[in-house]
């Protein structure tokens, strides 16, 4: 059985991936702003190295893997936010728990991406690349200098940087080469607490007309299986991917961008 740490444990997709590894009988970590085995505010830097060191303490300086699930969706007047906590809440931790993850030889990382990535035309790239090179306020000056377009812009932002970071780490050496396996799952609308919220706000009608072929939204249960998997052996020869589970609106946007 592994330890795992998860971020977002106490909502939505990040609790459903800490209950079902716990149901398998795995320990797991939870890091959350509230309600978790780490209590830490991933959008400042000194929340993000107490959880940090305090998780590296809970598990013995050893991981069997890590879900980075904690994050915010494209609300208005959130950006800074979600640049923080999307961007920073997921690179400075993995920075951090790395040693830990090649500790136990071979260890399995989930990222939170989403399908906005491939589905939100026009987003900036110089938002993108001032989010990966660290400077958080130029990126979300950025990706919100057409005003209207601000939050979904900084959000899809926010999560293409963390896809390419992904992307870019999973084949160093000091990853891959330590048995470290990046991947990120790349979700659709998926039924939490963060997606009803956007449902009782003005994104709403763009939230149900936005094409879903196999109708509805995810169930956030079901994107837990799909972490354990990705997390299991089954995941041994895997590095760099990016699963989507979005109820084919990806495919429907882009299918022949392959
Ligand atoms: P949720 O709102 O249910 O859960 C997010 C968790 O992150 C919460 O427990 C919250 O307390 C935590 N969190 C937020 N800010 C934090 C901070 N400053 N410090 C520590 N923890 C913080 O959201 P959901 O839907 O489960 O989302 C999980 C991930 O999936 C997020 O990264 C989100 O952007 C992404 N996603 C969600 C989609 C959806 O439709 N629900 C679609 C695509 C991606």
């Amino acid at each position: 059985m592994g330890v795992y740490a998860v971020t977002g444990s106490a909502s939505g997709m990040g609790k459903a991936s800490a209950e079902r590894l716990l149901a398998a009988g795995h320990t797991v970590i939870g890091v959350d702003i509230r309600d978790a085995d780490v209590v830490a505010d991933l959008s400042t830097p000194q929340g993000r190295s107490d959880a940090i060191r305090e998780t590296l303490a809970l598990a013995g300086g050893a991981l069997d893997g890590a879900v980075l699930a904690a994050g915010l969706g494209p609300t208005p007047g959130k950006e800074a936010l979600i640049a923080q906590v999307n961007v920073r809440g997921v690179i400075d931790l993995l920075v951090g728990w790395r040693p830990a993850l090649a500790a136990s030889g071979n260890s399995k990382v989930v990222v939170f991406g989403s399908n906005s990535t491939t589905t939100t035309p026009g987003v900036p790239n110089s938002a993108v690349k001032a989010f990966l090179a660290g400077d958080m306020d130029k990126g979300v000056a950025r990706a919100t200098r057409i005003a209207k377009s601000g939050p979904p812009f900084t959000y899809a932002a926010s999560k293409i940087a963390v896809t390419r970071w992904v992307r870019r780490t999973a084949v160093a050496p000091e990853w891959a080469g330590s048995g470290i396996r990046l991947n990120v799952l790349a979700p659709g609308a998926i039924s939490t607490p963060l997606l009803d919220a956007q449902l009782d706000s003005p994104l709403k009608r763009a939230v149900e007309s936005f094409p879903v072929p196999l109708g509805g939204f995810g169930d956030a249960a079901q994107i837990g299986q799909w972490v354990e998997f990705m997390l299991s052996p089954a995941a041994d020869f895997m590095a760099g991917s990016v699963v989507v589970v979005d109820g084919g609106t990806e495919a429907y946007f882009r299918p022949d961008d392959w």
